[in-house]
Formats: C-alpha cells, sequence, structure tokens
C-alpha cells in the first residue's frame, strides 16, 4: 500500500526517481509524485494517475537534480487527488516528505496543528508529519532529534522519506511497521518500500529494524535507533538480480509469474529433499523436543495465501497427527483462540508486510507460540519478527494477483508438514519416499499444463462475456475454486463465487442458469464421483460446466460442456495443477476484456493497513 522511494547520487534524480517507482507501481497507483532539488529550493511534481502520467509531467524537467524522493499512492486518508498525492510539503517549503502507513493520532495532531495556525492543502493523515517535522526542526535544529521527537508523537505505522532545503546531498529516512530498506551504490544511495524498486543500481541492502532513522548521502548510510543512539548496520547482499524484475518478453508479470511455476517449484524444493527424505533442518531451527511438543498447528493468512493454507490443512490432516486450524489473519488477530507453547502457528504472507498477519504473528508470539514465516520477502517485517522461517525462493512478484507464489507457498506448506511428520514419527520413510517421489515430479507436470494455454485460451474466448461464475470443489479442490474465483473477480471484475461442491445444493444453485458457467474442480481422486453429481445437478439446471479433470477421464467429454485436461497425480498434489487452468482463464479473460490486468483497480499487492 503506497511505494516510496528515495534517490541521492550523481544521477539524474528525476529519471531514477521515475524508473524505481515504475518498480513499485504494484503497491498503489492512484496518483504518483516526486520532490527533487530545483534552482530555487525543492521542487514538487504530482499527477492523478498512474508513474506513466507523472512521467509525462516532469519529461524534460529538472536535469541536473541529483536528489529526490518519490511516491505512488493507494489511497487511504482522502480520495484520489491532486492535492492529496504526495509529497507533502510544509508552509515554508523547507521540507518535503512521503509516507507509506497511516497515522492513526492524526485528526488531534491536526487540531492542535490548525490551532497554532497551520492551513493544510490535504485531506491526508501525512501532511501532519511533515508540518510537525518542520516545527521540531526549527526548535531543535537537528533532523534526527526532530526524527526522534516525531516518533514520540505518531501512532501508526509509517515508513517516511523526507528532504529538507539545502540539505541536498542527504534524505532522512524513518521506519516504524511500514517496510523500507536501503540500498548501498557505487556513489549513490537508495531507500525504497520494496527491494525492486533500486535492483537495477544495487543488490547491497540495509534493513531497517522498527523506529530506526537514517540518513542516507552519496557515500553511504547513518542510522539511529528510536532514541537517537547510533547503530551498526549489516549489509545484505539479494539474491534477486534484475531481470528477474522484468517482463521477459511476456506482455504482462502476471503471465510472465504464471510461467515461471515449474522453476518457483523447483527451486523452493532444491536442497530441501534428498535420498526421499525431507530435510529442513538448514532453513528451520526446529528441535526433535519442539515438534514432539507441538499438539496444535495455527496456519494464518490472507487473500490468496489463505486459500494456499487452506490446501495444506488438507495434507497436515494426513501427514501429521496435530490439530490443525486455518484462519483469516484479520479474524485470528481479534478471536480467543487456545494459542499456547504446545502451538506451531505458521503465517503465510508473501510480502512479509500484510497489516492483519503481522499483528496476528504479534498476538500468537505474546501467548508463547512458535512463530513462523513462510514468505517470498527475506528481510520483511514478518520474516524479521519470527522464530523460524521457510523462503519460498520464488523470486520478485511484481502482478498484483498472486500466481508463482501460491504454488509455492503450497510447497512450503507441504515441505513443512512432510518434515513435522517425519520429526514426529507420524509418517513412515516408505511413504515419505513416495510422496517425495511424485512431489519431485510436479514441476514437470506443472509445465505440462503450461502448455495447453491455447485451450485455455479457447474457454476464454468461448465465456469472456459472462456475467456470474461459479466455481465448485470438494475436499483439496475445494481451496482451488476459492483460489480460481479470486483470480478471476479481481483481475476480470467478473463476478465469481466459489463453494465446496456439496454445499451447491444449500442455496447457491439457486443462482444457476444456462447464462453462469460453473468451473468444476474435478481431478479424479476420493471425492471424484461425489462432484460428478454435483456436475449433474448443475447440468440439469442448464448451467454450463467446464471442467478441470484428469487426462483419459472418460466422463468428462460425456457431462462437461468443455474441459481441460491435467496430468494424474496423487490427490495431495492436484492443487499444483488444477489451479494453472484457472490462473491462466482469468489472466486470459482479462485480457480480452481489456483490463489492467499487472494493476487491477483498488487494490495494491502489499497490504500495510488493517
Ligand atoms: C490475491 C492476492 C491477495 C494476497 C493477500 C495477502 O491475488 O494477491 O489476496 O494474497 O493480500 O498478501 P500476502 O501474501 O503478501 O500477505
Amino acid at each position: 500500500m503506497c511505494g516510496i522511494v528515495g534517490y541521492v547520487g550523481d544521477k539524474n534524480a528525476s529519471c531514477v526517481i521515475l524508473d524505481s517507482l515504475r518498480r513499485l507501481e504494484y503497491r498503489g497507483y492512484d496518483s504518483a509524485g516526486m520532490a527533487i532539488d530545483g534552482a530555487d529550493g525543492i521542487e514538487i511534481y504530482k499527477e492523478v494517475g498512474k508513474v506513466a502520467d507523472l512521467a509525462k509531467l516532469v519529461e524534460g524537467k529538472n536535469p541536473n537534480a541529483k536528489r529526490g524522493i518519490g511516491h505512488t499512492r493507494w489511497a487511504t486518508h482522502g480520495g484520489v487527488t491532486l492535492l492529496n498525492a504526495h509529497p507533502h510539503s510544509d508552509r515554508n517549503g523547507q521540507f518535503a516528505l512521503v509516507h507509506n502507513g497511516i497515522i492513526e493520532n492524526y485528526m488531534d495532531i491536526k487540531e492542535q496543528l490548525q490551532r497554532e495556525g497551520v492551513a493544510f492543502k490535504s485531506e491526508t493523515d501525512t501532511e501532519v508529519i511533515v508540518h510537525l517535522l518542520s516545527n521540531y526542526y526549527d526548535e531543535m535544529k537537528d533532523m534526527v532529534e526532530a526524527m526522534v521527537k516525531l516518533q514520540e508523537t505518531l501512532s501508526g505505522s509509517y515508513a517516511l522519506a523526507v528532504i529538507r532545503k539545502g540539505d541536498d546531498r542527504k534524505i532522512y529516512c524513518v521506519r516504524r511497521g511500514s517496510p523500507l530498506v536501503l540500498g548501498l551504490g557505487e556513489g549513490e544511495t537508495f531507500c525504497a518500500s520494496d527491494v525492486p524498486a533500486f535492483l537495477p543500481y544495487t543488490r547491497s541492502v540495509v534493513y531497517l529494524e522498527e523506529g530506526e532513522i537514517a540518513e542516507l548521502r552519496p557515500d553511504g548510510v547513518t542510522v539511529w535507533n528510536s532514541k537517537g543512539e547510533l547503530v551498526s548496520k549489516d549489509v545484505h547482499t539479494v539474491e534477486w538480480d534484475v531481470t528477474m524484475a522484468e517482463k521477459a518478453g511476456h506482455s504482462h508479470y502476471m503471465h510472465k509469474e504464471i510461467h515461471e511455476q515449474g522453476m518457483v517449484l523447483r527451486t523452493t524444493l532444491k536442497g530441501r529433499i534428498s535420498d526421499g527424505r525431507v530435510d529442513l533442518s538448514k532453513d528451520l531451527n526446529w528441535t526433535q523436543e519442539d515438534a514432539q511438543r507441538w499438539k496444535k498447528v495455527h496456519i494464518i493468512a490472507c487473500g490468496t495465501s489463505y486459500y494456499a493454507a487452506l490446501v495444506a490443512e488438507r495434507v497436515f490432516e494426513r501427514w501429521t497427527d496435530l490439530d490443525i486450524r486455518v484462519d483469516i489473519a484479520s479474524e485470528y488477530r481479534y478471536r480467543n483462540l487456545r494459542c499456547d507453547p504446545e502451538t506451531l502457528a505458521i503465517f503465510v504472507s508473501q510480502s512479509g508486510e500484510t497489516a492483519d498477519t503481522i499483528a496476528a504473528q504479534r498476538k500468537a508470539r505474546a501467548e508463547g507460540a512458535h512463530c513462523m514465516a513462510i514468505t517470498n520477502v527475506r528481510g520483511s517485517t514478518l520474516a524479521r519478527e519470527v522464530h523460524s522461517i521457510l523462503l519460498l525462493k520464488a523470486g520478485p512478484e511484481i502482478g498484483v494477483a498472486a500466481t508463482k507464489t501460491f504454488t509455492g507457498q503450497v510447497a512450503a506448506l507441504f515441505l513443512s508438514a512432510l518434515y513435522l511428520g517425519r520429526l514426529r514419527g507420524s509418517m513412515t520413510a516408505d511413504e515419505e519416499a513416495r510422496l517425495v517421489n511424485e512431489f519431485l515430479q510436479i514441476p514437470y507436470k506443472v509445465e505440462n499444463v503450461l502448455e495447453k494455454e491455447n485451450e485455455v485460451i479457447k474457454l476464454a474466448q468461448k465465456y469472456h462475456d459472462r456475467q456470474d461464475f461459479l466455481f465448485i470443489g470438494r475436499g483439496i479442490s475445494f481451496p482451488v475454486a476459492l483460489e480460481g474465483a479470486l483470480k478471476l473477480k479481481e483481475i476480470s471484475y467478473i463476478h465469481a463465487e466459489a463453494y465446496a461442491a456439496g454445499e451447491m445444493k444449500h442455496g447457491p444453485i439457486a443462482l444457476l442458469d444456462e447464462k453462469v458457467p460453473v468451473m468444476a474442480i474435478i481431478p479424479r481422486d476420493m471425492m471424484y464421483e461425489k462432484t460428478l453429481s454435483n456436475v449433474l445437478e448443475a447440468k440439469a439446471r442448464k448451467a454450463p460446466v467446464i471442467g478441470v479433470c484428469t487426462e483419459g477421464d472418460e466422463h468428462a467429454s460425456k457431462y462437461m460442456d468443455d474441459y481441460v485436461e491435467v496430468p494424474w497425480t496423487d490427490e495431495e498434489f492436484s492443487p499444483f495443477l488444477t489451479v494453472i487452468p484457472l490462473q491462466l482463464f482469468a489472466f486470459h479473460v482479462a485480457k480480452i476484456l481489456g483490463k489492467e490486468i499487472d494493476q487491477p483497480r483498488n487494490l495494491a499487492k502489499s497490504v500495510t493497513v488493517e
């Protein structure tokens, strides 16, 4: 939610900032803006719309600026207007500031500042920060002290980048509750909400902890804690490279990411399986005693990550002897579930920055659970706060709709279940070897399904004009149906609902007629006959049925209007295969409808507000 960037060095700052903002645009795209040094002070450029609109505005302006900050917005406080776009400045034009997060006590601060005569230009919570900072600086004449005091006043979440007139080789940053990473280049320094923003320039990064304040200069950074005491920071090298954050010949990031799923599975499994056994000892610090102590597993997540958790729930039930509960983070954090030192709490988050998931983790941790993160972002807030972490290694996911990270998350959760089953002795070595053997085949089978894209394009051509879809599945295919419906609605804006197939006759069947297609996820598994009955019920109501079936299914051509086949696999692994036609279907429907696939309306990739 909102992306912020900052640059100080010898390059053209506006070009670097625009380039970095484009790479962060997945975080929000309501409006964009930048502040750079001009001949007479700080110049601010803002546009409602995308970074491309900002680029047109800035074109040719001020090629000499060597320092600046930028913002791409996902509106929270205040509508999508030019005045509400960032950067914001104080009354003297001394400071320009960009913000990602939410200031909870901004109303009180605003009223106080208004009483003191400050006139506000915007409706945002952010504007209070820049006025406060300006006041504190005037009082203290020291940026670090002013930022310490600022933190004492503000409550809520924030990552801030700020420039001050006259300080033209410095940017100041602070973060609390919202992400911010620093990039160290040769004679240039960056800050950004996420690493891909500066990947073309450097892979050396510094992660800021809660409350840390940083001064960025071309020759490096200095960091203080929230009390203003100097701290020394480690420099990390990120594994991602710039090509991973490019479209590589695909029309959209989402298309590229769908096609990367075989690779994602290979890298997620690599080094974690040997001799028919899962070994996560290099990733997880779990001891035999830990594994024996745990009686319960809670898996907590939001959105697509939650659906990945629901898929995994079925295998935790089978492969371990633990009580398993899966919940949505925004619900879990306010429930009174029994969570204690006998609980392994797994938090699944692609970004590692989802506010509800982080809050749920803090609650579980406070109650004594062992907290584990499954995430794609090594330095994320979630990754830094948990006891143990299993990385997806999916590479950056830029398309707002999650695809490859769903697959990576399911794989990481499956690995965890197998490892736990092994540590607890709830699975025989033969059973584990059989499952692992099939697991290793899945990347190839995924690539086989991806080759069927042309069949899915034909389905998209046939059905793209429908207003409503029903997705159904049973058992492990039910969360796949949920995920398929989510993909379709979020990028094509077509209404789609998903139900456990057996639930259809308890209500949703009333929706069916010849205009409402039913997408049935019906691999050859234990539930096959049952789901087939539900397909026939839909057919009896004249609904067209599209099946995602197993190769060689003799009923498919008889009972379905259309179908896509996926290779056979064990029931547990079928979600890796059945989800792919659904992702491709959503993609091609949205493409035919001319939608903004990588940046669907109203969404942002990283949901850092509650
Ligand atoms: C859907 C989607 C979202 C995210 C959700 C959680 O395509 O991307 O539903 O899955 O916002 O995000 P993370 O996994 O970053 O916590």
